[in-house]
């Protein structure tokens, strides 16, 4: 019985049982080609982080040298993102990284990871609808429009002068809730009309984004860059006990290498477009460019974005809410703060979409594997073609998680959950050229192993750049995962099943 259950945990999904599957009724409309899949990428990489968390984590963390930590955080991120194009070449059905951990870790890896992406997709767009309600409260504020203060943001924020939490006067952060109403909404009603918003969105952010860099950088001052590191350039703490460089007043970790650990933040959603390769025209060849080309173009449009702030404003002046408009207002381009800020909302509005509408499908694909109720996870709306039920339960967890909590907590427990994801794709990627080397792979991860284990590293260590009671937070939701893995999954899972059958 043992031996049963032990080759069940690490049962793996046949590469031909997914393609087959692919056949299948229920199936997602494809509808998403070439440009709209980069637009998908790009519409979940800029937003709250480069926008909001950039503010913060320079002023706090690291200083100017966050240029340097946005380089850390991107060459991560292309790791990671050279490992996940090879498997949604391989593997192109919906579920990301979820179905690839499944083709070659087996059901108790692959059921880790799908519950990790669901900490991941829901607990970002929680903290991308905060930062959303940041920079739109910044915006209505210039006409005159403001929320009474019960109403306006968490009922905590965390002091980095003093290390602890503080209360905020307010009780819930209501645009916040409006906003993941309103994106609920629209993703129940259909990826088409989901994808054409979101293309319109990135049109205005990425022209936003070139502004600020062509216009900022008359602004800059070189004397601002210095010091340029006035936090160290590491920040590395083993469960709390610093293993490398400083510490704040709370005990978190600072400088250079804690600030990339942070302002990873900016760079997830590029792992989001695997997730829609059910829904491309053309998957094999599509979906591993889209990735790419849209992360390497975020990653130099940041680099550039950061030079420029820390340029035109001394890092411990900069703003901690909407850092990218203030810097203008404080060079007295007042007309330039007001459309950064405008365009600063529709930007993170598209974040928030394709962060929401990423969700709902890796529960789709776990729900078709068992792992989860088919009968709430795995519906497709007859006529809409989209998972539904899982969109509303996801969107009533975004509501709640971004209503009552402060931005940075969920911004960091997101990072931890990701990284993790990124730890097992890129070991996946080792484990499946071992088993199947000679399985097609139209895209190929480039120098491996060596791609894969920098991948690996690499994240361990923005993981241990984290504070700690994020270990503690991701600990507890897997021990929630594992719960319900054993009491519900694994008895019906299809693969279960399926084994029995093919005894
Ligand atoms: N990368 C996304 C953002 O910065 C999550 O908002």
């Amino acid at each position: 019985m043992a031996e049963k259950t032990g080759s069940q945990l690490f049962k793996r999904k046949p590469l031909e049982l997914l393609l087959e599957e692919m056949r299948g009724e229920n199936r997602l409309r494809r509808v998403l080609g070439p440009v709209q899949l980069t637009a998908l990428g790009v519409g979940a990489i800029i937003g709250a982080g480069i926008f909001v968390a950039t503010g913060a984590a320079a002023h706090n963390v690291a200083g100017p040298a966050l240029m340097l930590s946005y380089v850390v955080a991107g060459i991560t991120c292309i790791f990671a993102a050279l490992c996940y194009a090879e498997f949604a070449s391989m593997v192109p059905v919906a579920g990301s990284a979820y179905t690839y951990a499944y083709a070659t870790l087996g059901e108790l890896f692959a059921w880790i990871i799908g519950w990790d992406l669901i900490l991941e997709y829901g607990v970002s767009s929680a903290a991308v609808a905060t930062g959303w309600s940041a920079y739109a409260q910044s915006s209505l504020s210039k006409i005159g429009v403001t929320f009474p203060l019960i109403l306006r943001e968490s009922p905590w924020r965390y002091d980095a002068v003093t290390g602890a939490f503080v209360r905020t006067g307010s009780w819930l952060n209501l645009p916040a809730v409006l906003i993941t109403a309103i994106v609920t909404f629209v993703l129940v009603k259909g990826i088409k009309e989901s994808a054409g918003f979101n293309a319109t969105m990135v049109a205005i952010k990425v022209a936003a984004v070139l502004f600020v860099i062509g216009v900022g950088v008359f602004f800059v001052s070189a004397t601002n860059w210095h010091p340029f590191a006035p936090f160290g350039w590491s920040g590395l703490s083993f469960f709390g006990h610093t293993v490398a460089g400083q510490v704040d007043p709370g005990g978190k970790p600072v400088g250079m290498l804690a600030g990339a650990a942070i302002i990873f933040f900016a760079y997830i959603g590029f792992d989001s477009v695997s997730t829609h390769t059910e829904e491309a025209k053309n998957p094999q060849r599509d979906v591993p460019m889209a990735i790419v080309i849209s992360l390497v173009l975020c990653t130099v449009l940041y680099i550039a974005v950061v030079a420029v702030l820390t340029g035109m404003v001394r890092f411990d002046r900069l703003d901690v809410n909407a850092p990218v408009s203030m810097a203008f207002k404080v060079h007295n381009l007042g007309w330039a703060e007001g459309l950064i800020a405008t365009a600063g909302v529709a930007g993170i509005t598209s974040v928030l979409l394709v962060m929401m509408l990423s969700g709902p499908r890796v529960f789709l694909a776990m729900a078709r594997d068992g792992l989860l109720p088919k009968s709430v996870f795995g519906v497709v709306h007859p006529e809409f073609r989209t998972p539904w039920k899982s969109t509303i339960l996801i969107g009533v967890f975004v509501a709640v998680l971004s209503g009552l909590l402060p931005i940075d907590s969920l911004l960091h427990l997101t990072n931890i959950g990701t990284l993790l994801a990124f730890v097992i794709v890129c070991a996946a990627v080792l484990v499946m050229r071992r088993k199947y080397p000679d399985a097609p792979r139209p895209f190929r991860c480039p120098w491996v192993p060596v791609v894969p284990m920098l991948g690996i590293l690499s994240c361990l260590l923005l993981m241990f750049s984290l504070p700690t009671e994020n270990w503690w937070r991701l600990i507890a939701w897997l021990a929630l995962g594992f719960a319900i893995y054993f009491l519900y999954g694994r008895n019906h899972s299809v693969m279960k099943h399926y084994s029995e059958n093919n005894r």
